[in-house]
This record gives structure tokens, C-alpha cells and sequence, in this order.
């Protein structure tokens, strides 16, 4: 008999929805809240309203798309965390009385997991390329950078992490203190497609190990902005591809110091990235390069899948159906956690 899963991810400002059978995705539905915009940022408050109107009709039409009926569901998987409380709790509450109604059993997904594990899922007529057991994945998005070992779907270990700001904040609020929006990632990204990597030298961290820092460069931004704003207060304006070009080379040398480390150490070379800083076209290409110039074999998601979404939830309450690793209606919500 076929495995159907209902996934349901509501962690940050993302209420998603998917379908998925038997590992295959059949449908994945995303709402992002544009609500956000005017702040700056993500307000926690305004993220739980939206979720609690999204949600219900973000499940039917996941549904609908699947052409699934809900009582030929085999299990609602879930993302218990981490991630903002009040968002996370209308999707797992949402989840528990879903399943409760079917009596059909719940699973419970970390959230990073799921982003690691978003390179197994399947589409029907893709070619479906998949790391190879044990693989590196560099897991970046706006909360967390990490390099984590996967040994199993089920066995990963956390080899380095930001001490501090992770890739995607910086990003982010170098991007806000130069008034271009909110989420900074995919201007910055845009913009750089059109600057010199090479205009702007921003200060590099000293971290010992495979750990990360990015508070640094965010001060260091800050502080070189302030003092060419003080010569030309139209500087952003006249050189933003250049600053952002700049801003994204220092970021992905970072990001791609530490993970040449690790697989030196590891000796693995079936590296992954994943995450919503995985979008990043600047960073592809470094993972293109390196693929090429150290004979690794990368993994990069479809940008359908770097972001929040609920299909990558599906996979990994797939698996965990599989290992009937099922979670009781007790289980609250989390909102910080390692892996
Ligand atoms: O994984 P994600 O959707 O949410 C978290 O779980 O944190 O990641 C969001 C982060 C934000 O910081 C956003 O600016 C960044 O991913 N991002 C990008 C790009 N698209 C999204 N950063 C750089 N380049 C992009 N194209």
C-alpha cells in the first residue's frame, strides 16, 4: 500500500503545505506573508495572524493539487521547531487535530533536518539525484549556518555553527542599512549579478575550527558605510552593485573557507548545501567551482526547495514513517533546538 503524507511547516513567515507519496512529491503549496515588508523584518505577532488565515486553505489546496482525498492519508508530518513559537504552534496544533480527527499517526520534523533532507525528494520524471551516505551539507538560511555531517536520514552531526549572527541575518541587515528592502537576500543577490566582487574589501572572522562568525563583517559594513556616506551621501545609491557584489564574495568566502576545511578533515566529497541562503546565485557558482576544481560532487536544491516549505518536512516524515518513529499528541512545540 502506498505511503501518503500531509506535510504542515508554519515555522517562520512561510504557512506550507504538501502532498507527498511514497517519497514523491505530489504537490507543495507555500503562502509567504508580504506583511513583513513595511518592518524591515518578520514580526512574530503578525506571523501567527497570517498563519492562522492561511492555513486551512493552504492544506485544501495542497490537497486539491494532489488530487489526494484527506482520508487516504497514511500521516500528518509536522515541523515542531525550531522556529518562532506562536507560528509554530497554529501548525502543530493544526497538525495534532488533524490527525487526531483521521486517527492517523503524527510526526514530528526538526526543521533544520528538513532542510538537509529536502535533497531526497522525489518528482515524478525528474532525474532525482541524490547524495550518497555519509555527505557534508552546508546548511545556511536567515537563522542558522552550519556544516553538518549526514551519516543516515536519521544521523547527522553538527561539525561547525555560527557563534553568533547567521549568513542569511547579515545579509539581511547590511541590506536594510543600505534602504533596500526586506528580505535583503534575493536583492542583494540581484544587484550583485551586476557589480565588481572585487570594489570593496569587508573584514573576514578569525574562528578557530569549523565554527563561523558574521557579526563582524556586519560591523564592519556598517562602519565603512558610515564613513563613505560621510564623503558622498549619495554613495549607496552609486555604487550598490559594487557594494553588494562585494557583500556576497565575503559571505560565500566564508561559508566556502570553513566547508574546504571539512572536507579536508572528513575527507568526504559528496557535499550539499541547503537552506534559504542556498538561493544565492553567487554561492551556486562557488559550489560549481569547487566541484570542479576538488573533483566534489555537489548537490544544489531547487530554488523551490531552499526556502521554507513543507515538501522538505514530507521527506523526512517520510522516512520517519518508515522507521514508524511516530510522535504522541503531548509533544509541545520547540522554538530553539540543535540538531
Ligand atoms: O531558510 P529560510 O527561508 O528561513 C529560515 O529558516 O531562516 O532562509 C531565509 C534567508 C533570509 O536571510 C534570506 O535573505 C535568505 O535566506 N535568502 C537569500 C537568497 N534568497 C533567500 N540570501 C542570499 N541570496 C538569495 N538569493
Amino acid at each position: 500500500m502506498s505511503i501518503i503524507i500531509l506535510a504542515i511547516e508554519s515555522s517562520c513567515d512561510d504557512t506550507s503545505a504538501a502532498v507527498l507519496k511514497d517519497g514523491f512529491l505530489l504537490s507543495n503549496v507555500v503562502a509567504s506573508q508580504a506583511v513583513h515588508e513595511a518592518y524591515g523584518g518578520v514580526v512574530p505577532e503578525l506571523a501567527s495572524r497570517a498563519h492562522q488565515q492561511n492555513i486551512v486553505p493552504v492544506v485544501n489546496e495542497a490537497l486539491k493539487r494532489a488530487g489526494v482525498n484527506k482520508n487516504e492519508l497514511s500521516a500528518v508530518a509536522f515541523t515542531r521547531g525550531p522556529g518562532l513559537m506562536g507560528s509554530l504552534l497554529v501548525g502543530v496544533s493544526f497538525a495534532k487535530g488533524f490527525a487526531r480527527a483521521l486517527n492517523i499517526p503524527l510526526i514530528d520534523v526538526n526543521h533544520l533536518n528538513g532542510h538537509v533532507l529536502a535533497h531526497f525528494i522525489k518528482v515524478e520524471g525528474e532525474e532525482n539525484k541524490q547524495p550518497k551516505f555519509p555527505f557534508l551539507c552546508l546548511l545556511v538560511s536567515g537563522g542558522n549556518s552550519q556544516i553538518v555531517q549526514v551519516n543516515a536520514y536519521n544521523d547527522m552531526k553538527i561539525l561547525g555553527q555560527t557563534i553568533d549572527d547567521a549568513a542569511g541575518e547579515a545579509i539581511d541587515k547590511c541590506s536594510k542599512v543600505m534602504g533596500l528592502g526586506y528580505p535583503g537576500g534575493p536583492i542583494i543577490d540581484k544587484l550583485a549579478r551586476q557589480g565588481n566582487p572585487k570594489a570593496y574589501k569587508f573584514s573576514k572572522p578569525h574562528v578557530s575550527g569549523l565554527d563561523y562568525s558574521f557579526s563582524g563583517l556586519k560591523t564592519s559594513f556598517l562602519y565603512s558605510l558610515r564613513k563613505w556616506l560621510k564623503e558622498d551621501p549619495d554613495f549607496i545609491e552609486h555604487h550598490k552593485t559594487d557594494l553588494a557584489a562585494s557583500l556576497e564574495a565575503t559571505v560565500v568566502d566564508i561559508l566556502m573557507d570553513k566547508l574546504r576545511k571539512a572536507v579536508k578533515q572528513t575527507q568526504i566529497t559528496e557535499v550539499a548545501v541547503a537552506g534559504g541562503v542556498s538561493a544565492n546565485n553567487g554561492l551556486r557558482n562557488s559550489f560549481r567551482e569547487h566541484a570542479q576544481k576538488y573533483g566534489w560532487n555537489i548537490y544544489i536544491p531547487k530554488f523551490s526547495y531552499t526556502t521554507d516549505n513543507a515538501a522538505m518536512i514530507g521527506i523526512d516524515g517520510y522516512f520517519k514513517y518508515l522507521d514508524k518513529d511516530f510522535c504522541s499528541i503531548d509533544k509541545p512545540a520547540y522554538s530553539r533546538v540543535s540538531m
